[in-house]
């Protein structure tokens, strides 16, 4: 066996208020396999992107991380001086939420964003970063004669498609994925994670998914963890979590989304 890429060891997040503090994440363990998919579901406010910000150590006041542990390859990413977060972002860990393809610079030819990326972190010239950005942009269906292109010149889908591929440009361990995709429609959305997905297989990347959409979540994920107020309360395969759930918040939770429910369980390998 070997380790675990990623491990949550007994996480624990508040937000500090003025006069009571608000346990957000509380007592989270779990591991994340190299290469695998793990999601995670629950209601809204139960603590999945509080955890997904931590894990990028992304998280700022009034966000406390109050105990436990973020390990990153038996490395524990809450210990991280400045100087190794640095080193730690895109290379190791990399993050694409909701609006970020809101968060492409309008000003800014997609090229120049990529080499932003690719000559702080890795140093590489003009000419390198030119090929490597082509290479990105081809690997996520868009021609690589448009990174002259701005952000407005492309449609929505095409912009997330763009952050994912430079968020995939420095070869990151892990890629967490915030609802990644909520802001398009549906056959873009399959048609995206279908594309990460191929990619995991070719470079071999963990991924921390988290979205709204439980259809999508067991279609793409190998494991899942469900998360009620703060605590995760199951967490299984897939097919488990969907088939066979043990907790009752987790049966609720199918029960509410009755499109999935008396379907035939989805195939897996669609996506
Ligand atoms: N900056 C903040 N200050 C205070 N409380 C916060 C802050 N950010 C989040 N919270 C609270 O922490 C809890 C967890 O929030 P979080 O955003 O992690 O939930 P979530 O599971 O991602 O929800 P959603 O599915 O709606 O995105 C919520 O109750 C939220 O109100
Ligand atoms: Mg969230």
């Amino acid at each position: 066996m070997t380790a675990p890429l990623l491990q949550v060891k007994n996480l624990t997040i508040d937000y500090i208020g003025d006069s009571t503090d608000f346990r957000a994440v509380d007592d989270v363990s779990f591991d994340v396999a190299r290469g695998e998919v793990f999601g995670l579901a629950g209601e809204s406010g139960c603590g999945k992107s509080t955890i997904a910000f931590a894990i990028s150590r992304l998280h700022k006041p009034p966000a406390l991380i109050r105990s436990g542990r973020i390990l990153l390859e038996g490395r524990d990413v809450l210990d991280l001086n400045p100087a190794q977060l640095r080193d730690f972002r895109w290379r190791e860990v990399a993050m694409v939420f909701q609006s970020a393809m809101n968060s492409l610079n309008p000003v800014l030819r997609v090229q120049e964003q990529f080499y932003d990326v690719l000559r702080t972190h890795q140093k590489m010239n003009r000419a390198q970063a030119r090929e490597r950005t082509a290479e990105m942009l081809r690997l996520v269906d868009i021609p690589p004669d448009r990174m002259k292109d701005y952000p407005h010149q492309f449609s929505g889908g095409m912009r997330q498609r763009i952050v994912i591929a430079i968020c995939l440009a420095l070869n990151p361990k892990i890629v967490v994925m915030d609802e990644p995709t909520t802001a398009l429609d549906v056959v873009v959305q399959r048609e995206i994670l279908q594309r990460i997905n191929e990619l995991r297989r070719t470079f071999g990347f963990s991924v921390l998914f988290i979205t709204h959409d439980l259809g999508l979540m067991v279609q793409f994920c190998d494991r899942i963890g469900i998360m009620l107020a703060g605590k995760l309360v199951e967490q299984n395969t897939a097919e488990n979590i969907y088939g066979a759930p043990q907790h009752d918040y987790t049966r609720k939770l199918w029960a509410s989304f009755p499109s999935l429910h008396g379907e035939p369980v989805m195939e897996k390998v669609s996506i």
